[in-house]
């Protein structure tokens, strides 16, 4: 086929073929309305592909398909002409484990899955990054995804989460979608947006199409049809057919589509109810239609007519419609008693048994009224897709059977799975639909929490930390009575989140609950009731109170190990929270995400890595933490998990204040500020503006610093404690220390509670730096002393710094030099880059020649973070493909980075790499 004009859009295709060759991978989402060509672009890279000896790989999507789990992976996969089988067992296991549940269900809905239950719904995605490299092993592979509208969302998740990880593996992934306000867009992958013909191109079009039309129809067709090729090609026709009506207000797909309509009314009646019967079938599977055609008494001959009209196709038992909307016009023009009975028909063509999802789904869309029969087979449906993670679908099984229901408490209790699977498939929006729509007729106490539960989590996720926790402790009292251990749950979970939007009295009003509820010595949430006791006095500014219960609970948290999942996150949040332990933090953290690496458990990663990198943080291992961050601000933008991705911006903020990029750390702190003020969370505000005032302080504005702090520095959080030592600083520098002495009593409060060794000592610094002459000395050398016995590298260095430039105002220079190099060594070793420059200026004023010269920057710090990553678990001995399932990315990125990392370490083999101390960069 010629295509006309499309030289930019067909210059892209050809860049990421060309790309392939040379072994990188890329993606692209072709955009654009009906007919606009979209599918005609993917046609071209297919050519291209095939003809430069590429393996390539196609699936389209139909619109009933959309609501079967991994339908479109399974197709997509199903075009490789190897045994797929063998390669599936390549993976690893767990990846192999869930890609086998995924597609292995998709086979017949009455086969059910493999995976294990509570799987990570990223884990597919995963699998098939690594399925998609090792298949382009040989030779470059395309894929190509039309019509990606209907694919079912699993599936496009699996590939966008593919795609996005994507480096250096030969793989190219092209998705065509159809704009619809309906749809979700496909986001983070590039976008090529796909418009009307340019003017000449469509004139030439219609010009060699349909040589012989009129010129006034002519011109009417070039200017209705906007550039549109599809319209170009039908206009004429139906302009011929219905004669001309002015121009009609109709988008094109629809005036299209209303062509396409008068093309089947001029079929004979027996085709056109078979035309009606494929349109109802979501399979292509000819043997079905047909079988459905002769339960309607329409006789097998009836296709031809729309065949020879080149309607639709049959080749190798698969019916294709020449276009969708061809589809559409078909299914739309039938009336509704036509269409049931099609549905009708499609049911019973169907197996009952291997293929009860289809046939359930055909027997809804029979259904035109209440049908509780039909409404158990799709619940049935819906379990089948909760075994195997396919939550979309299990939403919309659970949403139609609700529509289907009788019984006023079914309805409910479906309406309220519906929503609880839709916060699992991460449609926060529809999840809130849900639930506002069937909150109202609940009456059932279990389905009202159930329903307090996704406001909770939906609130938390996309609305404000506040109104979850107000959701969840409002859930939590209407369950007390019947179920006093979910109402307990509800609660913890409930306080935490209230505190996180800095509501002290809907905090206040949970813990009171919580008390009331007398749960036994053995629930699970006992030993958190203190900790949460503690929150509702710390939101009051009972520091003093709260300590102790803090301090049992971390003493506790040390022994137990805490029983699921979401304890052990728990439990380290809230010794976060408390700034308590950060090696215990660090121990429960670094465990948690060896094993959620291990299984694959991406979302609960996702979360285990924050908890990772702000314990790295709290214990100065800033480049580590710069890596876990950077990792962790991918996955949650993959995964979109938005109130984790403005922590991990604000500490990637922070950190890059540290180094003095200014321009990153303006970018990422204000991503974080931005969340928090437009979800009322008051943490978030608070690291991001952490990060911009200790830039200021760093660059020497220190007014700026201060005010900044001054502004935001309210109420007690650790946040706010740990950064009071930096108003501190910037306070003494402009000789405003009175505005420092209130923040500074109140973190003497948390730091006598906390009974840290390492708060203990930035307090006293920041006592010295206050103090008069002639006691300040003696604090800076208790504040080092007490440094000396902490793990805290950063805080350390900055007392050298404070002692240093205190002498050296004293006019000390020969004493000031020793701490100031010290405050040197570890900034740069630190990669705190700023504060070596402090440090250096520092020294040069105290008289030493030295300090003017940098320091020689260690090998291993100019690896770039994911470099340093792989080169580190690279020397433990692991392979590129552990090494690839433990960092979500593919074993031929993994090659690629250690590639580049070799010689920047100046290594060639992997033994010499193991002998590198590359943890003594970090
Ligand atoms: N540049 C072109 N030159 C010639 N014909 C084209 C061009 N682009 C598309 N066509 C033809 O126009 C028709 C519609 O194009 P296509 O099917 O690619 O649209 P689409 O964007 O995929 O629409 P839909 O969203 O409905 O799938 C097809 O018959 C196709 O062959
Ligand atoms: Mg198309």
């Amino acid at each position: 086929m010629v295509l006309y004009g499309r030289k930019a859009e067909v210059a892209a295709i050809d860049r990421l073929l060309a790309g392939a060759r040379q072994g990188q991978s890329g993606s692209l989402c072709v955009h654009g309305e009906a007919g606009i060509g979209k599918s005609a672009l993917l046609d071209h890279a297919a050519r291209a592909a095939e003809s430069a000896g590429m393996r390539v790989l196609r699936a389209v999507g139909t619109e009933t398909e959309a609501e079967l789990p991994f339908a479109g992976l399974h197709l997509l996969l199903n075009a490789y002409d190897g045994r797929l089988d063998d390669r599936l067992g390549e993976l690893a296991a767990p990846q192999a484990a869930a890609l086998r549940g995924a597609l292995v269900g998709t086979l017949g809905g009455g086969r059910g899955g493999a995976a294990a239950p509570g799987e990570d719904r990223f884990l597919v995605g995963l699998a098939t990054l690594t399925l998609l490299s090792d298949l382009a092993e040989d030779r470059p592979l395309v894929c190509l995804v039309d019509d990606t509208q209907w694919v079912d969302q699993a599936s496009v998740e699996a590939l966008v989460f593919a795609a996005r990880r994507l480096r250096s593996e030969g793989v190219v992934l092209v998705f065509a979608q159809r704009d619809d306000p309906e749809v979700v867009p496909i986001r983070g992958i590039p976008e090529l947006r796909v418009a009307g013909l340019a003017e000449q191109d469509a004139a030439a079009l219609l010009a060699d199409l349909s040589p012989d039309l009129p010129a006034q129809v002519r011109d009417r067709v070039l200017a209705e049809a906007g550039g549109n090729p599809l319209a170009l090609i039908e206009l004429p026709r139906s302009v011929a057919d219905e004669g001309w009506s002015p121009v009609s207000p109709l988008p094109i797909g629809h005036r299209v589509q209303r062509a396409f309509v008068s093309q089947i009314e001029a079929l004979p009646a027996r085709t056109r109810s078979l035309l009606t019967v494929a349109a109802a079938d979501d399979s292509g599977e000819i043997g079905v239609v047909l079988r459905a055609a002769r339960m309607l008494a329409i006789p097998v001959g009836a296709i031809e007519p729309a065949e020879r009209a080149g309607l639709l196709t049959v080749t190798g038992g698969v019916l294709r419609f020449r276009h969708p909307l061809v589809r559409s016009a078909a299914y739309q023009r039938a009336v509704l008693a036509e269409r049931s009975a099609a549905h009708q028909a499609l049911a019973r063509a169907w197996d009952e048994d291997q293929d009860a999802d289809r046939r359930a789904w055909q027997l809804a869309a029979a259904a035109t009224g209440p049908d509780d029969e039909v409404a158990d087979l799709l619940e049935r449906t819906a379990r089948r897709a909760a075994e195997r993670n396919g939550h979309a679908a299990v939403v919309a099984a659970y949403e139609r059977a609700a529509q289907l229901t009788t019984d006023p408490r079914d309805v409910v209790r479906r309406g309220a799975a519906a929503a609880l699977a839709a916060t699992d498939a991460g449609q926060f929006d529809r999840a809130a639909k849900l639930t506002d729509r069937f909150a109202k007729a609940a009456e059932d106490p279990a389905d009202h929490a159930l329903l307090a539960v996704v406001r909770g989590l939906v609130e938390f996720e996309s609305g404000s930390p506040r109104e979850s926790g107000r959701a969840l402790i409002c859930g939590a009292r209407q369950v007390a009575e019947v179920h006093p251990g979910w109402s307990g749950k509800l609660l913890v979970i409930g306080v935490h989140n209230a505190w996180h939007g800095a509501d002290a009295e809907a905090v206040a009003d949970g813990v009171a609950q919580l008390r009331e509820l007398r749960l036994p010595p053995d629930d699970p949430v006992v030993p958190y009731i203190g900790a949460v006791e503690a929150l509702a006095r710390l939101g009051s500014d009972d520091v003093p109170g709260a300590y102790p219960l803090l301090r049992a609970f971390a003493a506790q948290a040390r022994d137990v190990v805490p029983k699921t999942d979401w304890l052990r996150q728990f439990t380290a949040q809230l010794l976060l929270i408390a700034g308590q332990d950060p090696a215990l933090v660090h121990q429960l953290a670094s465990a948690m995400v060896a094993d959620w690496r291990g299984t694959g458990q991406i979302g609960h990663l996702t979360v285990g890595l924050h908890h990772l990198a702000y314990a790295q943080i709290l214990l100065g291992r800033h480049k580590i933490a710069a890596v876990t961050a950077a990792e962790g601000l991918q996955l949650a933008t993959d995964t979109g998990h938005r109130p984790i991705t403005a922590h991990f911006s604000s500490w990637l903020g922070w950190l890059a204040a540290l180094e003095g990029d200014e321009e990153r750390c303006r970018a990422l702190a204000n991503e974080g500020i931005r969340y928090g003020e437009d979800h009322q969370y008051p943490h978030s505000v608070l690291s991001g503006q952490w990060a911009l005032a200790l830039l200021d302080l760093g660059l020497g504005r220190h007014r700026a610093a201060f005010d900044r702090m001054c502004e935001h520095w309210r109420g007690w959080s650790f946040v706010a404690s740990r950064s009071v030592a930096d108003l501190v600083d910037a306070a003494m520098h402009i000789d405003c220390l009175d505005a420092a002495r209130g923040p500074l009593d109140q973190v003497e409060e948390w730091t006598a509670g906390s009974e840290e060794e390492w708060a203990v000592a930035i307090l006293l610094r920041c006592r010295a730096m206050l103090a008069p002459a002639d006691s300040a000395e003696a604090l800076f050398m208790e504040a080092l002393s007490l440094h000396q016995k902490s793990d805290q590298p950063y805080e350390h260095a900055r007392t050298w710094l404070a002692y240093g430039e205190w002498l050296r105002r004293r006019r000390r220079k020969r004493e000031a030099r020793t701490p100031l190099r010290n405050a040197l060594e570890s900034f740069e070793r630190l990669g705190a880059r700023l504060w070596a420059e402090r440090a250096r200026q520092e020294l040069r004023a105290a008289g030493d020649r030295a300090a003017s010269r940098k320091q020689k920057v260690e090998a291993a710090a100019s690896l770039t973070p994911q470099e340093l990553q792989v080169a580190r678990l690279a020397a433990t001995g692991a392979t590129n493909r552990d090494i690839a399932a433990q960092l979500l990315i593919s074993p031929r990125t993994v090659g690629q980075h250690l590639y580049n990392a070799f010689p920047k370490l100046g290594v060639s083999t992997r033994a010499e790499l193991a002998r590198l101390d590359l943890d003594a960069v970090l």
